[in-house]
């Protein structure tokens, strides 16, 4: 069985609690798209600190499972790093189990700093990036001449040659339009790409080949999306967008599979609405509802630690991201963190100038002016984080459940009721 797990709303639905939970019966874990702009946590036990996982697939942390960074992500050699070493700190060291794709490209220092000029510049307009380089890295790949692969670390000499004139032109263009910005020095990056090499040469290998192995020997694969549907370059709330494919849509070209290799796609929602950044979001709640999730749920970012904006579930983002993943299953997290709230509502539908709209309309424009139509249901006081079965759930959770199901045409089959692995309710039948 072949899972890919994608996010529906706007990322942090709770996708490396997923993963780390289904990648039990997984032979390989694969991150096909962004980069370290991704915060997964995974909580293994209450009793323990959370890992922190931006590149790692969640999967690292079982001894039995190859993880596989395939072409699609955006890879910070120096994130990826520290991450292996603070595993290690923590007892969880590679054991042979980790392989890098030669086509994935590489987040350069220069991409950061690109990405933190640009958004100073852009001021009160700006995306709100995660400052990881990841638009300025995208951006170099699609450009082609200027982008650096995994590959090029295999043969230093051939990087050398290309790197002195890429940063050159950075350099020119840096001056250009950031008054002040400090000159990159190219010795330097390759003193950097040689100790990358030194690390993580032996990893690196086409995962396109080893993924097609894999799926012809009938291994279980498991692939975790990072961000979510709506924060897609193409189907997202654009301009306020990752510049990857963070939909289901990036799932074949990020990792050379067909999407038939997929078994079944998986969404991850949470049981409200959350965003960081900037861009549209009909449905948050800039009020003590808002900051009653915020406080409940923990909701700051795990890559900037930044107060995630929260609201109420809108529907409407969830079907449309169901429908263009042809998801089948929803894993709804963070049920508990409603617990408390006299009434919980639900976004069914937008009106937007007197008339009712019922598609996603992704375009900023149109977001802008949408109202969103509420469907109020009774809320819950109980504590549900000890509840393990969904007969264990109080009524008016369960209908909860059972609503938004019936609104979204799709089945709830786990059911999150806190951050740790065993904090999950299954649903079989449902
Ligand atoms: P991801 O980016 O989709 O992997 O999600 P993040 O890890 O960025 O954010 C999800 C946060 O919610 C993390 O702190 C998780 O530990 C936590 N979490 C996940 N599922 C649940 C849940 O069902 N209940 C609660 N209370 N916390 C959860
Ligand atoms: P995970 O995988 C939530 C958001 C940023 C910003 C926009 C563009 O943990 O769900 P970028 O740095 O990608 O250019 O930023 O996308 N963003 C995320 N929001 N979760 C994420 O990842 C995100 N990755 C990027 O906040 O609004
Ligand atoms: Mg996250």
């Amino acid at each position: 069985m072949n899972t890919c797990i994608v996010g529906l709303q706007w990322g942090d639905e709770g996708k490396g609690k997923v993963v780390d939970l289904l990648s039990e019966s997984a032979d390989l874990v694969a991150r096909y798209s962004g980069g370290a702009n991704a915060g997964h946590t995974v909580l293994r036990d209450s009793r323990e600190k959370a890992f922190a996982l931006h590149l790692l697939p969640s999967g690292i942390l079982r001894d039995d499972v190859l993880c596989v960074i395939t072409n699609g992500v955006a890879l910070d050699a120096e994130t990826l790093l520290a991450e292996i070493d603070q595993l290690a700190a923590r007892g969880i060291g590679l054991k042979d189990n980790l392989r890098i794709s030669s086509r994935a490209h590489l987040v350069m220092d220069y991409h950061k700093r690109q990405d933190r000029y640009s958004e100073e510049a852009l001021g009160a307009d700006k995306i709100g990036t995660t400052v990881r380089g990841i638009g300025p890295c995208y951006a170099d790949k699609v450009t082609r001449t200027t982008a650096v692969r995994l590959a090029d670390l295999l043969d230093l000499e051939g990087l050398e040659k290309r790197l002195r004139p890429i940063v050159d032109q950075k350099n020119a263009i840096f001056a250009a339009l950031y008054p002040g910005a400090e000159p990159i020095d190219a010795d330097a990056i390759l003193d950097q790409c040689r100790r990358w090499a030194e690390r993580l040469g032996a990893m690196i290998t086409d995962t396109t080949a080893l993924l097609h192995r894999a799926w012809k020997d009938g291994r279980s694969m498991l692939f975790e999306g990072a961000q979510g549907t709506l924060l897609d370059l193409d189907h997202g709330t654009f301009p306020f967008v990752t510049s990857s494919n963070a939909s289901a849509c990036g799932f074949s070209a990020g990792s050379g599979l067909p999407a038939r290799a997929v078994d079944r796609f998986l969404g991850v929602a949470k049981a409200y609405s959350t965003r960081v950044g900037a861009g549209p979001f009909p449905s948050e709640q800039d009020n003590h509802i808002g900051q009653y999730i915020r406080d409940k749920g923990h909701e700051y970012g795990t890559t900037t630690g930044r107060p995630r904006r929260c609201g109420w579930f809108d529907a409407v983002c969830v079907r449309y991201s169901i429908q263009i993943g042809a998801i089948t299953e929803v894993a709804l997290q963070h049920l508990d963190t409603l617990a408390g709230l006299d009434e919980i509502k639900v976004c069914t539908g937008y009106r937007r100038r007197g008339e009712i709209v019922d598609f996603f309309p992704a375009e900023r424009q149109v977001l802008d002016e949408v109202e969103c139509r509420y469907e109020t249901l009774a809320g819950f006081s109980e504590d549900i984080t000890q509840a393990r079965r969904f007969e264990d759930l109080p009524a008016n959770a369960q209908n909860y459940v059972r609503r938004l199901e019936e609104i979204l045409e799709t089945p709830v089959t786990m059911i999150g009721v806190g951050p740790s692995r065993d904090q999950m309710v299954y649903r079989t039948g449902a």
